[in-house]
């Protein structure tokens, strides 16, 4: 809208896994051909890297990996991996015939997950985050590491770990806070920290998942303290309460270009129907409060706000809906629009009245709007048309 870019903007890479953290939504399944379809408008969308399953999962995981490998072109497509032998074959045989394959593997690094989870020493799961990096080199150049749960694992041991796939050949490092349990300050500190340990050509990705809500500042303050990639999905679905949205990720650097010098290269009057798309495939409604992609987002209700808008769009809209792929924003007819959006209304529906009637008409919609809640097209039609209030 108004604000300016500054001079240098820094690329963010958009990584979508809504196909692979997405779809471990509880109660989503997506077949091969929802899959293919969501992959396809990804690509639209110009995300960088498609997360497109967990090939070792499932065979029918396996064969949906590889079809979207095999069929959708522009993105980088990875699938995911344990750090072990069976996960990474898989992998490399799903992502084979992509254009741009990558292969992303794993291991739990926070003292709870070694201990509890994999019951290995720190120097082991070195050993084995190692071994897999270099195994998943052997097939593709493009190999992507992650600790997991790192948000709470010891800084200096994810430096130790990272240094060592690094070398091992990795050339993302993934930083998950899996529990959604940091903060945006702890976020941008980690990611400083990490950026002066690792070699600049390395790219350093976030990976939040948003059990406190917070799941989109942190991956906006982890690419202030130097994240290259942010990891996300579409309406923000996955694990328990998700993952970063993708669709307020990039809106709140678009629209704040002025605050944030990030640039990613989605297109943004995709985000809107990639949103229905996931919604209508995965099962899972969009709330209507929902930031970008929900139905109330630019739905204007009181008086005051629909007059505002009326007058100057900006008044009470900091971006345009039609920059997201919907119609324009909507004024929502009820108890509490004022004349000027009833007015506007009637207009919109063709008719032509004037200002006498409108009062008239006005005094009406309002005893309406009391009783029936929402008014809708068809209830200013035949207000208008009954001619009840003349006389
Ligand atoms: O949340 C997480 O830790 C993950 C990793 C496997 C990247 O999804
Ligand atoms: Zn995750």
């Amino acid at each position: 809208m108004t604000q300016s870019a500054p001079s240098s903007q820094q690329r963010i890479r958009i990584f979508d896994t809504t196909l692979r953290d997405g779809e471990q939504s509880p109660g989503v399944a997506l077949n091969h051909s929802q899959k293919l379809e969501i992959a396809h408008q990804l690509a639209r969308l110009g995300v960088d890297v498609i997360e497109a399953g967990f090939p070792i999962a499932s065979p029918g995981d396996l064969e949906g990996v590889s079809r979207i490998a095999r069929e959708v072109r522009g993105p980088i497509i990875t699938g995911l991996a344990r750090a072990g032998r069976a996960d990474i074959e898989a992998a490399a045989r799903a992502v084979e015939l992509a254009e741009k394959p990558r292969i992303h593997t794993f291991i739990a690094t926070s003292p709870i997950h070694m201990a509890k989870k994999l019951n290995l020493e720190p120097d082991a799961v070195v050993e084995r985050a190692v071994e897999a990096v270099r195994l998943a080199r052997s097939f593709v150049d493009d190999v992507e590491f992650s600790a997991e749960d790192a948000t709470r694992s010891d800084w200096g041991f994810l430096s130790r770990i990272f240094k060592a796939a690094v070398e091992a050949g990795a050339t993302t490092i993934n930083v998950p806070d899996t529990v959604g349990y940091t903060t945006p300050r702890e976020m941008r500190e980690l990611f400083a920290f990490l950026k002066g340990e690792l070699p600049a050509h390395v790219i350093l990705s976030a990976h939040c998942h948003d059990d406190l809500g917070l799941a989109v500042a942190n991956s906006i303050a982890a690419a202030e303290g130097g994240a290259r990639q942010i990891e996300c999905t579409i309406n923000g679905i996955g694990e328990r309460a998700g993952n970063a949205s993708l669709e307020e990720l990039v809106m709140a650097f678009h629209t704040r270009r002025d605050a944030y010098p990030f640039d990613t290269g989605v297109r943004t009057r995709e985000l809107y129907r990639a949103s229905r798309m996931v919604s209508r495939l995965s099962g899972m409604p969009v709330q209507p409060n929902k930031a970008i992609v929900g139905d109330n987002a630019f739905a204007h209700e009181s008086g005051i706000h629909q007059d505002g808008v009326i007058k100057a769009r900006e008044t009470y809209e900091i971006m345009n809906a039609e920059l997201v792929g919907r119609e324009a924003a909507v004024l929502v007819m009820g108890k509490h629009s004022g004349r000027a959006a009833f007015r506007k209304a009637l207009t919109d529906l063709g008719y032509t009245v004037d200002e006498d009637r409108v009062k008239s008409l006005f005094a009406r919609f309002k005893d309406l709007a009391d009783r029936k809640g929402q008014i809708y097209a068809d209830d200013l039609r035949a207000l208008v048309d009954s001619r009840s209030d003349v006389p």
